[in-house]
């Protein structure tokens, strides 16, 4: 367990803060890959992304390219949802928040700097991700030279967080919206 129902809610906020940045800074953390949700034409869009960084703000960042599709969605509608599941504690957290595309700015200029080697293919495939092949080995194409014209830093600016934390018949269920600099917290019915 996370937490439980005897520890006050700033106990629990401050839990759950923790919890997330070490998903960002430990790979093998549970909290490290990401279920994000999007708006599609018609319906939600979700994916997997890897929690990159996370700020004291509780901003998450995670790296894309800009030619995804879930880019144009952000663009068209920058609402999201990002969904977290720990299963040795049995909790989930989901977080309502907006996103913000880094594209040819500071940011994404400094955090292309993390991104070396070989990590740089992927951002920089001849034919754009999602594009429909012949043959999957047209997939494997790079040019000569790696740069970073289609890195995008996606920064997700989080709105309300919530956690349910699975216990048998003692449920605890937790909610956090934030004010100003603050995130105040209420208990749910799980
Ligand atoms: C474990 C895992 C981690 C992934 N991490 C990322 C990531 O950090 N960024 C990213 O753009 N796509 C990542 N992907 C690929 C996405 O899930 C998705 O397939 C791709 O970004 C295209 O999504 P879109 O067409 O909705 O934009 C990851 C996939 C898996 C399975």
């Amino acid at each position: 367990m996370l937490f439980t129902s005897q520890n006050s809610l700033p106990e629990i906020w401050a839990t759950l803060s923790h919890e997330l940045h070490r998903g960002a800074l430990d790979a093998k953390h549970p909290f490290r890959y990401v279920t994000l949700a999007t708006n599609g034409e018609d319906a939600p869009e979700q994916r997997m992304v890897v929690l990159r960084k996370m700020d004291e703000e509780l901003n998450f960042y995670f790296f894309t390219d800009s030619r995804t599709a879930k880019v144009t969605q952000i663009q068209e509608n920058s609402n999201a949802e990002c969904l977290v599941y720990h299963p040795g504690k049995r909790t989930q957290i989901r977080v309502k928040g907006r996103l913000h595309i880094h594209h040819q700015d500071e940011l994404s200029q400094e955090m292309w700097k993390r991104v070396q080697g070989d990590a740089q293919k992927a951002y920089n495939s001849t034919l754009s991700p999602g594009t429909e092949i012949a043959d999957p080995d047209l997939a494997y194409d790079w040019p000569a030279e790696l740069d970073d014209r289609f890195f995008a830093v996606l920064q997700f600016i989080p709105e309300t967080v919530e956690a349910l934390q699975l216990n048998g018949l003692t449920h605890v269920r937790v909610s956090f919206s934030k004010s100003g600099a603050d995130w105040n917290g209420k208990w749910l019915v799980p």
